[in-house]
C-alpha cells in the first residue's frame, strides 16, 4: 500500500462511546485525555494500575472486569486497543475494521487506523503532532515538538497574538523574587503579549529586556504624580493606557497581594470599568527564604510562619502589627520591609519574651545574582546590620529554622 500521510482530525467525543481495551500503562496516559474530552470511556480488562482503577472507582470510566469479546467494539464510535494479548488485539481491530471504527492500537501502529497524536493544551489551543507516515513515526521526535511549541506559547518565546480573543485591559502580573525564572508562564505570555508594562523596581527587571522594541516599558517610580499620591498615579496610567486599547501589565514583585498594593489597583480599575486579570506569583516572603537554604516551616522545629510588615516601627501609631502576640509564638517570622526599622522589632520582640539568642537571617536581593545572607541573633541584629551593611529588599527571617539547613 502506498504510504499516503495520515490526516489529522479532532474528535468530538462528548457523550460518544469510546472503548479501551487493556487498563496498563497505555490506558494510563491515554484515559485523562478521553475522559477531560466527556467521551463515554468504557474499559474492558481483567486488570488496571491503580490509577486506572481509581478512575473506575471516581466513575470517570465504566469498567468490565474481564478480557475482550467479540462485539465489545460494536457500539464504539473510537477505540483504543492495548491490551497485552498480539492475538487479541488483531481480532480486536479487526471488528473495528468490520464497524468501521478508529482504532489505535499500542502493539502495531501500522495495523492502526487511527494514531494518537502528541499532544499539548495553552490558552484554548491544543496542538497536536503526527509524523507523516508509519515509516517516519518517532513518538519521541513528535513529543519534543509539542513541548517546543506550547513551551514557547506558554513562556512567550513563540508569540502568537490572539486577534479573537484578545481584550484590551490590564493584567496585575505577579513578577516573582526576581529571578527571571521565577515568574508564572501564564505571566510570562502576558508580557509578551502586552503593548505596555508598567513595572515596579522589585520584581523580574532581566524580563523588561528581552521585551520586543515596540513594548512600552514604564517605571512605575517614575510616573509623575504631581498632585496626587503615588499610587493613585500609577493607577490613571493604568486606566489611561487601557482606555487607549492597549493591552497593559502592571508587573509586580513578588504576588501582587503580598504588601503589593493589588486590590487597590484592582479597585481603581473596577471603577474605571477596565476589565482586570490577576497573575499570582512567587512571594519573596517564602521564596527569598528558601533561596538561601531556609525553610519557613520545617518538622518538628516550626509549625506556623507569619508574615509581617516592618515597614513602620513597632511603637509607630500606624502599626496594625501585634507585635506582643509575635513574641509569644513558637513558629517562624518573617518581616518585609523591615530593615530599617530591625533595632526596634528585635528590641520589642525580646521584651516581650523572645529569647534575644533567637536566631535571625537576613537575605538581600534574594534570588539574584546579587544575594546575601546575614546571620545574627535577636539580641545582635541592630548592630550586624550596622557593620554588614544591609540594604533593601531584604526579608528577615526570625526563628530556628535559620539554623537548620546546610547553608547556617
Ligand atoms: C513592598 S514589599 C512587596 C512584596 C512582594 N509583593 C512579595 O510578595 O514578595 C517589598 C519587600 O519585599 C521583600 N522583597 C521582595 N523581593 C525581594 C528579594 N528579591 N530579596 C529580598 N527581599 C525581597 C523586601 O522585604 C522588600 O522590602
Amino acid at each position: 500500500m502506498a504510504e499516503h500521510p495520515a490526516y489529522p482530525v479532532g474528535l468530538r467525543l462528548t457523550g460518544r462511546r469510546v472503548v479501551v481495551l487493556g487498563g496498563g500503562q497505555v490506558a494510563q496516559r491515554r484515559l485523562p485525555a478521553l475522559i477531560a474530552a466527556g467521551a463515554d470511556v468504557v474499559l474492558v480488562s481483567p486488570e488496571a494500575t491503580a490509577s486506572v482503577e481509581a478512575m473506575a472507582d471516581a466513575g470517570e470510566i465504566t469498567w468490565k472486569r474481564r478480557r475482550y469479546q467479540e462485539g465489545d467494539l460494536a457500539d464504539a464510535w473510537y477505540a483504543l486497543i492495548a491490551t497485552d494479548d498480539h492475538d487479541a488485539n488483531t481480532r480486536a481491530s479487526a471488528e473495528a475494521e468490520r464497524h468501521r471504527v478508529w482504532c489505535v492500537r499500542s502493539d502495531d501502529a501500522d495495523a492502526a487506523t487511527a494514531w494518537t497524536p502528541a499532544t499539548g493544551h495553552s490558552e484554548g489551543v491544543t496542538v497536536a503532532v503526527l509524523t507523516s507516515s508509519a515509516r517516519e513515526r518517532d513518538p519521541r521526535h513528535t513529543a519534543a515538538i509539542r513541548d517546543a511549541v506550547i513551551e514557547g506559547l506558554r513562556d512567550g518565546t513563540l508569540v502568537a497574538p490572539h486577534h479573537r480573543t484578545r481584550t484590551p485591559g490590564v493584567a496585575l502580573v505577579g513578577g516573582g523574587p526576581g529571578d527571571p525564572d521565577l515568574i508564572t508562564v501564564r505571566g510570562r505570555r502576558l508580557l509578551a503579549e502586552a503593548d505596555v508594562v508598567i513595572a515596579d523596581r522589585l520584581g523580574p527587571r532581566d524580563l523588561l529586556a528581552e521585551l520586543p522594541p515596540h513594548v512600552e516599558v514604564i517605571d512605575a517610580a517614575k510616573i509623575p504624580y504631581g498632585r496626587s499620591m503615588a499610587q493613585e498615579a500609577i493607577n490613571n496610567a493604568l486606566i489611561e493606557y487601557a482606555k487607549q486599547g492597549k493591552a497593559v501589565v502592571r508587573l509586580k514583585g513578588g504576588d501582587p497581594y503580598v504588601f503589593g498594593r493589588g486590590m487597590e489597583e484592582v479597585q481603581a480599575l473596577a471603577e474605571a470599568g477596565i476589565p482586570c486579570t490577576v497573575v499570582p506569583g512567587i512571594s519573596s516572603s517564602i521564596s527569598v527564604p528558601g533561596a538561601a537554604g531556609i525553610p519557613v516551616t520545617h518538622r518538628g522545629v516550626a509549625h506556623e510562619f507569619t508574615v509581617v510588615s516592618g515597614h513602620v516601627a513597632p511603637d509607630d501609631e500606624r502599626s496594625l502589627v501585634d507585635w506582643p502576640s509575635l513574641a509569644r509564638l513558637t513558629g517562624t517570622l518573617v518581616v518585609l520591609m523591615g530593615v530599617d526599622k530591625i533595632g526596634k522589632i528585635a528590641e520589642t520582640l525580646i521584651a516581650h519574651g523572645k529569647s534575644p539568642d533567637t536566631p535571625v537571617a537576613l537575605v538581600q536581593e534574594g534570588t539574584t545574582a546579587a544575594q546575601r545572607r546575614v546571620d545574627a541573633t535577636l539580641g545582635t541584629v541592630e548592630e550586624t546590620v550596622r557593620a554588614e551593611d544591609v540594604r533593601p529588599p531584604a526579608v528577615i527571617v526570625i526563628g530556628e529554622v535559620v539554623t537548620i539547613g546546610p547553608g547556617a
